[in-house]
């Protein structure tokens, strides 16, 4: 029987569009799966929204929806994009569905049977961004949230408590037993030390707002959203339903289950988690592997900051292959890294461009050049066997460390490895220069020794690629002829294809970036509203200021070139209490008979003034471009000379 593998993404909360940092967590799991398929495992993927509390309710009012609306809408566009980015989940949980929302109101209701959850008061400063209340030794500067520098209002209110207390030993045992539960090893010492400070009861409902599961007992409370969300991991899987197979299959008698959560959210998994199995009395089963996150140059993804990228924005220009292979590649193992154009552009022109693609162009174009498309497994005696025999030990190499990586969710490793292997390979032609081999007829066995290496070692990379790549391996394999049984990682070992006939027209598996272009065009993915230009500041004014200045609308009866300025107009402008004189320096852009009879708008209050020697008793209303030009500002057709504007 095949062993199981259960892996899980957080569920994420669905109050916007996702970006590349949700994107992240959802790619790994995928690739992650993938590979344990390669490995023969019997998978099961979960991923979903988490779709209840305050913070939800609140976005759906922001945006005149109710939140069931709301959440709908987010969880069809979250399935568009995991259908997009090729994520294979096996399935997709909502905490508004019935078959989630029952088991999490019996988790409720057993858990206040047996006494692990009572009824209290609780008193405290809680944010409701994090959804968490705070001891005031917890918040930043006495009043802000630890968790998200937001603001922290106090609440008080009568609450369920959940007795985290009496488990906080058996938890402290349960961890020093399985050493392995929580990676990397710095994040577990982190959950150690925040047990050992002394764990406080936790308040486990809300009657501040009612977008949640009851409480069945006392349904003015709402189940708080943690302990709805954490459930998921178990309801999705059938856990006390009708049917549990899927939980009897991967949970309790499961061989691997991977909880995959950011750094963020360690503490709700590693505590409070299974905190909630020790008291249901269900085995726990998952290991929680913590990820670092994508950050800016400017620091935290977010909108106000205008610095957020979407997955989509990425795909669609540059394909799905380079997303995924950089998102998983570049964030290294348990830590932040930095999302930037500039890195985007490079890591598909270096990895994906230069190393791989040009690899098997090259070699797919010398397969042909020298044996008409068609090789077979040769070693010769020459001094070159070396170079072919390293670059068998290499493959092996690789094929063990990567596995080793993966293992330990190090991806961005085990793609490193890759990387190695592919580095090996270009290497060989450079130390054998294949054209010159060309020259000489004795030297044929030797050649076709080094192609039939080359591609050999392209089928390898290529298999390694397949947790990862979704188009690339499928056209290097097709570009290669490689039949189905030599795709595996189980037909991972040099020479096991023995001959090759390749194509005889390469495609490029990947365009070439330009630099400078690209990095722009991703920059203004990131910030399109920064386009905007500079505005004029001025000093903040009160309405009364505003109010004194009198603006009527006016319509010109005459209009000449000033007799002693190039740059001025004088104009007759009837504003409705009388016909008045105004210059104005728009000779540049407009004829005097171009002005004629336009309707405009004309202050009409200011100081009179003589330019150069003619009288002018106010101004017109002009705008100003970027390169300096001035149109008159029309007035609306249905105005009239004396209008007031304001
Ligand atoms: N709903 C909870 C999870 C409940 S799981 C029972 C939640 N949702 S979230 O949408 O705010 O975050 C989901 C995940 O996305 C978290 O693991 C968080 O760390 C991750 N990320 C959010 N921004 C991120 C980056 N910029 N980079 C990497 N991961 C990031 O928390």
């Amino acid at each position: 029987m095949k062993k199981t593998f259960y892996i899980t993404t957080p569920i994420y909360y669905p109050s916007g569009k996702f970006h590349i940092g949700s994107a992240y967590t959802t790619c790994l799991c995928d690739t992650l799966t993938r590979y344990k398929k390669e490995m023969g495992f019997d998978t099961h993927f979960l991923t979903g929204t988490d779709e209840h509390g305050l913070k939800i309710q609140e976005a759906a009012k922001a945006l005149g929806k109710t939140p069931l609306e709301h959440v709908d809408y987010i969880a069809g566009l979250a399935k568009e994009l995991w259908k997009g980015l090729a994520i294979e989940n096996d399935d997709f949980i909502r905490t508004t569905e019935q078959r989630h929302e029952v088991v999490v109101e019996n988790i409720f209701d057993r858990l206040l049977k047996q006494d692990d959850i009572y009824l209290g008061e609780y008193s405290g400063n809680y944010c409701m961004y994090c959804e968490a209340y705070f001891t005031q030794t917890q918040l930043i500067d006495g009043h802000l949230c630890p968790d998200c520098g937001r603001e922290t209002n106090i609440v008080k209110e009568e609450t369920y408590f959940l007795r985290l207390s009496k488990y906080a030993n058996r938890l402290l045992e349960f961890i020093d037993k399985y050493p392995e539960f929580i990676t990397p090893e710095t994040r577990k010492n982190e959950v150690v030390q925040f047990v050992k400070s002394g764990l406080q009861d936790l308040s486990v409902s809300r009657t501040a707002f009612d977008w949640g599961i009851k409480v069945k007992s006392d349904p003015k409370h709402v189940i708080y959203v943690w302990i709805d969300a954490l459930s998921n991991y178990i309801t999705a899987l059938g856990y006390d339903s009708k049917d549990d197979s899927l939980y009897q299959k991967y949970w309790v008698n499961g061989d691997e289950v991977v909880h995959v959560v950011g750094k963020d959210i360690l503490r709700f998994h590693a505590v409070y988690w299974p905190i909630m199995l020790m008291a249901l009395n269900i085995p726990i089963k998952f290991r929680l592997f913590a990820h670092g996150w994508y950050m800016m140059k400017d620091g935290k993804m977010s909108k106000s900051k205008g610095n957020v990228i979407y997955p989509e924005q990425l795909t669609e220009k540059y394909g799905l292959d380079p997303f995924r292979y950089y998102i998983v590649k570049e964030l290294p193992f348990g830590n932040d890294g930095m999302f930037t154009p500039e890195d985007y552009v490079t890591r598909t022109n270096t990895d994906l461009v230069n190393d791989l693609g040009n690899l098997v162009s090259r070699s797919i174009s010398m397969v042909n050049k020298y044996f008409n498309g068609s090789v077979s497994n040769k070693m010769t005696e020459h001094p070159y066997k070396e170079f072919a025999l390293d670059l068998e030990t290499i493959s092996k190499k690789v094929f063990v460390d990567y596995k080793f990586f993966m293992d330990e969710f190090k991806v961005s490793n085990a793609l490193f490895e890759v990387s190695r292997l592919i580095a090996r390979t270009n290497k060989i032609i450079d130390e054998t220069s294949p054209w010159d081999l060309a020259k000489d007829p004795s030297l044929r066995d030797t050649l076709e020794m080094v192609m039939y290496h080359l591609l050999e070692s392209i089928r390898l990379a290529t298999i390694l690629y397949i947790p990862v790549l979704i188009e690339t391996p499928n056209k290097i394999f097709e570009e290669l002829n490689v039949e189905k049984k030599y795709q595996t990682f189980e037909s991972f070992d040099f020479g096991k294809k023995s001959n090759y006939v390749v194509t005889n027209q390469p495609i490029h598996l990947f365009p070439r970036l330009d630099y400078d272009t690209e990095v722009e065009a991703i920059k203004n993915m990131m910030n399109p509203t920064q386009k905007h230009k500079e505005v004029i500041e001025k000093p903040e004014i009160g309405i009364d200021v505003f109010e004194q200045v009198n603006i009527l609308v006016g319509k010109v009866i005459s209009a000449k070139a000033h007799p002693n300025a190039k740059k001025l107009l004088v104009f007759e402008i009837n504003t409705g209490d009388r016909v008045r004189q105004i210059v104005s320096g728009i000779a540049e852009f407009y004829k005097p008979e171009e002005v004629l009879g336009k309707k405009l708008l004309v202050i009409a209050n200011l100081k009179p003034v003589k330019l150069r020697g003619e009288l002018s008793e106010g101004m017109i209303l002009c705008g100003e471009t970027e390169d300096h030009k001035l149109y008159i500002i029309e007035a609306d057709k249905n105005l009239e000379p004396g209008d007031n504007v304001r």
